[in-house]
């Protein structure tokens, strides 16, 4: 199947020139949605990892379900003031401000490996967060995955220090 066409391309949302990668019409496909999933997990069954850490929101609908797959427990990486426990933030620039996203300090432990996965990765700026975040409470990543890579925008070379993966490639 060709998951890549099942992905619907919005052009000038959410602001003009910005080509934008909705996902929703591969989700309400079953077909897409559950083959996305098997050759997400297929991808990493080689590696040794205790967790998916998903990045909200969308990195929930894709890690979530690759947790379940892979039979190892779920973490979730939060936007602010949604976690409930004592929490670690990490502020990051965008293009134009800033973003901030959060963990619960006692969501990892030292040593505990972990995949991070994201819908897509655009400038890479969420998933370094995310790995400055995990690295914090000890976490090892294991890898970072993520269905969509935009690769005009060069991440894997903010993320040069990690396996990177992803499955469908887009210029921007
Ligand atoms: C989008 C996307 C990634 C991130 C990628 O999330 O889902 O998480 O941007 O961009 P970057 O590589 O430049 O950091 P966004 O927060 O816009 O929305 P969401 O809540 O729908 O996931
Ligand atoms: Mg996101």
């Amino acid at each position: 199947m060709d998951i890549k066409s099942t992905i619907r391309v919005i052009e000038d949302y959410p602001k003009e020139g910005i080509s934008f990668k909705d996902i929703t019409t591969l989700l309400k496909n079953k077909e897409a949605y559950k083959e996305t999933i098997d050759l997400m997990a297929e991808k990493l069954k080689d590696l040794d990892f205790n967790y998916i850490i998903g990045i909200e929101s969308r990195g929930f609908i894709f890690g979530a379900a690759l947790a379940d797959r892979l039979n190892v427990g779920f973490i979730p990486v939060r936007k602010p003031g949604k976690l409930p426990g004592e929490i670690k933030s990490l502020s990051y620039d965008l293009e134009y401000g800033q973003s901030t996203i959060e963990i619960h300090e006692d969501a990892l432990k030292k040593g505990d490996k972990v995949v991070i996965v994201d819908d897509l990765i655009a400038t890479g700026g969420s998933a370094k967060a995310c790995t400055k975040l995990v690295e914090s409470l000890g976490g090892e990543i294991v890898c970072l995955e993520f269905l969509i890579e935009l690769t005009s925008l060069k991440a894997r070379e903010e993320l040069k220090d990690y396996k990177v993966i992803s499955l469908i490639e887009y210029d921007h």
